[in-house]
């Protein structure tokens, strides 16, 4: 899978020097005062690790409560892992039961937000029962072991419990973030033949409810699968209703028994299905399961967060995320943890709202997205300077690189110079936290996710795959298995070979560039592939190109990323339209607009420009590189391979183009 465009080290070695990364010589020994109480400072536990990689998860695994033990740590047939195999366990019955079993019932779960202000506390007992009746309403609609259930629901409590329910009675669960369209929601249903879709009639968002369930009518027309759709009222807004398929929350869930027995579940069975863009035009539904993931969240949960019996975790994330997955629902969970889950936007009514919530709950660890705190600096530093955040004392990063100036206002502005970051890498694929600072341990470095963890083996390899010295960069590798990581693309074991496997024999291809520097310190640079980060979430330049042509004035088009000072990248497209169509400004917008209806508004690009032609290889590949230089505004880089060197400069010459300028 050698791709002529992508990026190459050298260009991100460009990139890095233009942000001067490399000058970054600020060094965050771990403070003295947390090392000493952390729950790993001793660096040793990097050596046990890479001693006995399999002996060390497995350790981490018997932190779970098992039905039966597992009889082989690892199965290994690369690419194909299986972990701590023979092992039954059910993964609610760890997130829930055995904290209510050992006395901690009336212990918070999640104080629970809603945008509008409404505000819940639920402790283990109550997500104990509200899994328990949900799952039992599951059974009633049909659902069982092995069946597949779609989530599109807003943050509410009811949602981490729907998913819950489902690994009760082994049905694996593919949430869908509320944000995408029912075009793409459909797309998720049909290619994970999901039985049911639990939903909501809407949610909040920026003081004004949404609609869900209108989306899931919609999406539901083209998924035969689909036998019923489970809807929780929410906002009260009108929904239409077909009578037979329709189901009330409150009609069905409330009436249920509080007790539900827990499947037992293979170590390998599947937990869930979360649908991510890849380089094709569709998402990929990336496969974890059950016994390996749970270990691999709830260490790292432990480990990267130092989590106390007294601590307060918000992950400032959407459900919908596997940030949400690994970090608000089971890892939190299966740890004992109080959580607090949000319902909405950083800014509704004002700016204040995050750091109102941290000192209403007393949260001593945030978990966000630099775009977020980027988003804080802008609006400044005064609404987090008029509340009460000492309670904080570990703040984390997540989804893109962090520059050094917004980890920098992050310690000093949120985290009052006391608190240590964790700047975690990792991807959906990978499950959980892979390369990330132990706060005990690890001095830090602004901008830096700084080393692998222990159990968690990297490298950076040249196009050859080999180990590139330190002080240089290349493409990240990960060498090892690991307990979270992803198992297949559901249906396409071929996809998942290629894309992860084949690029690199016998290690795992990412599609990161990364840089090491002289001490050993990782630098992840963005994507290298065909992958977009906007707002620390995932975009496929081919979904939205294809969105783009499927509207029939359009020709052609590319799509790139084009750096952005808020979202990390934004979403530039190139169109050519056909012959006889006039390129407006009003009919960008209207792409703008059909690509945000396709797939989600997360996918409407910031900028459409109209351009007579494209760069080309004489191949006639598009040349991204080109029109990554053009969205960005640099110098161009080389135009040899170019077919036509005039398209350039004609396309720098388009003039008509529609743009966010919000
Ligand atoms: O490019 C990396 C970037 O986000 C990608 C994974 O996206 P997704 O699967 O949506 O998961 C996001 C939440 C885990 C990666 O390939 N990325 C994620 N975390 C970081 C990062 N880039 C730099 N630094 C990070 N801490």
């Amino acid at each position: 899978m050698t791709k002529p465009d992508e990026i190459t080290p050298d260009e991100l070695e460009h990139q890095i020097a233009i942000e001067s990364l490399l000058d970054e010589r600020r060094h965050f020994p771990p403070p003295a005062a947390f090392a000493a109480r952390a729950n790993v400072n001793d660096p040793a536990i990097y050596q046990r690790a890479a001693d006995d990689y399999e002996a060390f998860w497995e350790d981490a695994a018997r932190g779970l409560d098992w039905y039966e033990p597992w009889h082989t740590v690892l199965d290994w047939q690369l690419p194909f892992a299986k972990w701590f195999v023979g092992g039954k366990l059910n993964v609610s019955y760890n997130c829930l039961d055995r904290h209510v079993n050992a006395g901690r019932g009336d212990r918070v779960a999640y104080y629970w937000e809603g945008e509008p202000g409404d505000r819940r506390v639920i402790t283990y007992a109550d997500l104990l029962a509200e899994t328990e009746r949900t799952a039992n309403a599951l059974k009633e609609l049909g659902v069982g072991r092995g069946d597949r259930v779609a989530i599109y629901m807003p943050m509410v409590p009811e949602l981490p419990a729907a998913m819950l329910a489902c690994t009760r009675i082994g049905a694996a669960h593919t949430v869908v973030f509320g944000g995408f369209s029912s075009e793409s929601l459909a797309d998720r249903i049909n290619d994970s033949e999901a039985k049911l879709v639990i939903t909501a009639d809407g949610g909040y968002r920026r003081g004004k409810p949404f609609a869900l369930k209108q989306n899931v009518d919609a999406a539901v027309e083209s998924t035969p699968s689909v036998e019923h759709v489970l809807v929780l009222r929410r906002t009260g807004q009108d929904v239409a209703w077909k009578d037979g398929r329709d189901v009330w929350w409150h009609d069905i869930v409330p009436r249920q028994e509080a007790n539900c027995e827990p499947e037992r579940m293979d170590s390998e069975d599947m937990l869930y299905l979360l649908y991510t863009s890849g380089t094709t035009a569709k998402p990929k539904g990336i496969l974890h399961t059950t016994g390996g993931y749970l270990t691999g969240v709830s260490a790292t949960h432990r480990w990267v967060f130092d989590l106390k019996d007294d601590d307060v975790f918000w992950a400032a994330a959407d459900i919908g995320w596997v940030t949400g997955h690994s970090y608000i629902v089971y890892g939190p969970l299966a740890n004992g943890a109080t959580g607090v889950l949000y319902e909405g936007v950083p800014d509704f009514p004002d700016p204040s709202r995050w750091w109102e919530i941290v000192e209403r709950y007393k949260v001593s660890i945030l978990y966000a997205a630099p775009t977020a705190i980027r988003a804080h600096m802008k609006w400044g530093r005064q609404h987090a300077q008029t509340r009460d955040l000492s309670s904080l004392r570990l703040l984390g990063s997540v989804g893109e690189p962090i520059n050094p100036e917004a980890w920098m206002w992050y310690h000093e502005v949120i985290g009052g110079g006391r608190c240590p970051i964790v700047d975690t890498w990792w991807q959906t694929e990978t499950g959980g936290i892979m390369i990330s600072p132990l706060p005990g341990v690890t001095t830090t470095k602004p901008g830096s996710a700084t080393m692998p963890i222990p159990g968690i083996f990297a490298d950076v390899v040249n196009d050859d795959g080999v180990s590139t010295p330190l002080g240089e960069g290349g493409y990240l590798v990960i060498e090892k298995p690991w307990p979270h990581m992803l198992r297949g693309i559901y249906g396409n074991p071929e996809r998942y070979k290629e894309t992860y496997w084949s690029r690199f024999e016998g290690k795992y291809f990412p599609g990161d560039g990364c840089h090491r520097d002289e001490e050993g310190y990782y630098w992840l640079m963005g994507r290298v592939d065909d992958v977009m980060n906007v707002s620390g979430h995932r975009l496929s330049t081919t979904e939205i190109e294809s969105a783009l042509v499927d509207d029939h004035r359009v020709a052609e088009a590319a799509v790139v990323g084009a750096p952005d000072p808020l979202t990390g990248e934004a979403i530039f497209a190139f169109v050519i339209l056909k012959s006889r169509v006039e390129p407006t400004p009003e009919l960008g917008q209207e792409l703008r607009t059909h690509v945000a209806t396709k797939i989600g508004a997360i996918a409407r690009p910031k900028t459409v420009m109209f351009t007579p032609d494209l760069p080309k290889t004489r191949s006639g590949k598009i040349m991204r590189r080109l029109l990554r230089d053009i969205a960005a505004g640099r110098p161009l880089g080389d135009t040899t391979t170019l077919a036509d060197a005039g398209v350039v400069e004609s396309i720098r010459d388009a003039t008509t183009s529609a743009r966010d300028d919000e």
